[in-house]
C-alpha cells in the first residue's frame, strides 16, 4: 500500500446511470445489437480489466511496458522539459509512472477517466508516491470534449497526451481520427501524444489474447450483463449466455459478442427483448494496425510521427506524435 496525499483539483463529470441506460437500451434495441465497449469499466470491470493485463495470453501490456521503459529516455528527449502528461484512460495509473520518472521537471499530470472511484484512488495514490508533482483528475468520458486543468503556479511548456493500451484500437478508423483530431486541439500547438498500438499479427495469437483459459476475459465481458441486472432491472440469466472473441481479418478487428445459448425473452428497465439461439449482442472492437497503417490515420488528424518504437517480436508499438503545424 502507498500512501495518499490530496489531488491539486478534482473534476466530477462521471456519466450518469440514466447515460448508461439510454445507451444500453438504444444498443440492444438495434440490429446488431450493441453495448458500448465504455460501459465495461465501472469498479468491477476495472478490476477485471487490471487482472486482464497479468493473463500469459494478454501480451499487450507487459509488452508495451517494457517499451516504454527502454525508450522512456528517447521520450523524455522528444518532450523535453515542463510538460503537462494528459493521459486518456488513466486506469490504475501504472505506465505512466514510467514517462513520469523519465521527464525532466514535469508540469504536472492529469488523470481523465470514467470510473470515478478507481480515478480518485489511482490518481491519490500517484500523488502519495510522488510529492512534487501536481495531480489533477478529471472523471469524464475522455470521448466528449473536456477542459484539461492548468498547472496551478506554473505554465507547461507542452502538453503530452498519453494514450497506450490501444484503446485507440476500440474506436472505428473514422473515429480515431476524429478523436485524435479533437486530442491534437487539446493539446494545443506545441501538444504531442504518447499513444500504443497493437500490431496486426497471427489469428492464434490474438484470440488467445481475448479469450485466455483462465475465462477472465469471459467475466470481463459478460459483466456487462450483470450491470443490466444490477442497475437496470436486468433478468438475464447468467448461465444463458457466452463470451465470444473472435479476429475479423477483413476489418483487422478483434471482436467480442455476448452470445445467447438458448431462445429467450429478458427485461431491461420494463423494456422486453427477445434473443434468438446463438443471436450475439457485440461489446467491443479492438483494431490492430500497421505501424504504416497507423502513421497515416494520425497524419490525417493533424499529427506527424517522429518516432515508433516496437518489441524485437513486432507486437506492439509505441509512437511518439507531434501536432502538426
Ligand atoms: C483496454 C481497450 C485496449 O482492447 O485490448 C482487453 C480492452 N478487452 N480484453 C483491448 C480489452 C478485452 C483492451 N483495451
Amino acid at each position: 500500500m502507498t500512501a495518499s496525499a490530496a489531488l491539486s483539483s478534482f473534476r466530477d463529470e462521471e456519466p450518469k446511470i440514466s447515460d448508461f441506460r439510454t445507451e444500453a437500451l438504444a444498443g440492444l434495441r438495434g440490429q446488431p445489437r450493441v453495448l458500448p465497449c465504455k460501459f465495461f469499466y465501472d469498479e468491477t470491470g476495472s478490476r477485471l480489466f487490471e487482472q486482464i493485463t497479468t493473463l500469459p495470453e494478454y501480451y499487450l501490456t507487459r509488452t508495451e511496458e517494457a517499451i516504454l521503459a527502454d525508450r522512456a529516455g528517447e521520450i523524455s528527449a522528444l518532450a523535453g522539459p515542463g510538460c503537462q502528461v494528459v493521459e486518456y484512460g488513466s486506469g490504475a495509473i501504472r505506465k505512466a509512472r514510467i514517462l513520469i520518472e523519465a521527464l525532466d521537471r514535469p508540469a504536472g499530470y492529469v488523470a481523465v477517466d470514467i470510473s470515478r472511484d478507481h480515478l480518485i484512488q489511482a490518481a491519490e495514490a500517484l500523488a502519495g508516491d510522488y510529492p512534487d508533482l501536481e495531480v489533477h483528475a478529471v472523471c469524464t468520458d475522455y470521448t466528449t470534449d473536456f477542459a484539461v486543468p492548468d498547472p496551478r503556479d506554473r505554465i507547461a511548456t507542452r502538453r503530452l497526451g498519453f494514450f497506450p493500451g490501444s484503446t485507440i484500437g476500440n474506436f472505428e478508423p473514422g473515429a480515431a481520427t476524429d478523436f485524435l483530431a479533437a486530442a491534437a486541439r487539446t493539446l494545443g500547438r506545441t501538444g504531442a501524444m504518447v499513444i500504443g498500438t497493437d500490431l496486426q499479427k497471427d489469428k492464434e495469437i490474438l484470440e488467445a489474447a481475448y479469450d485466455d483459459a483462465a475465462g477472465v476475459t469471459a467475466a470481463f465481458n459478460l459483466h456487462l450483463l450483470e450491470r443490466l441486472n444490477q442497475e437496470l432491472g436486468g433478468s438475464f440469466d447468467m448461465s444463458l449466455y457466452q463470451h465470444v472473441a473472435v479476429y475479423n481479418e477483413a476489418a483487422a478487428r478483434i471482436e467480442m459478442h455476448i452470445e445467447s445459448l438458448a431462445e429467450q425473452i429478458v427485461e431491461v428497465a420494463g423494456e422486453s427483448f427477445a434473443f434468438a439461439e446463438g443471436e450475439r449482442i457485440h461489446t467491443e472492437n479492438s483494431h490492430k494496425y500497421t505501424v504504416e497503417g497507423f502513421r497515416d490515420l494520425a497524419a490525417g488528424a493533424g499529427f506527424e510521427t517522429k518516432q515508433t518504437w516496437t518489441d524485437e517480436d513486432g507486437l506492439f508499438a509505441v509512437h511518439y506524435l507531434a501536432v502538426a503545424d
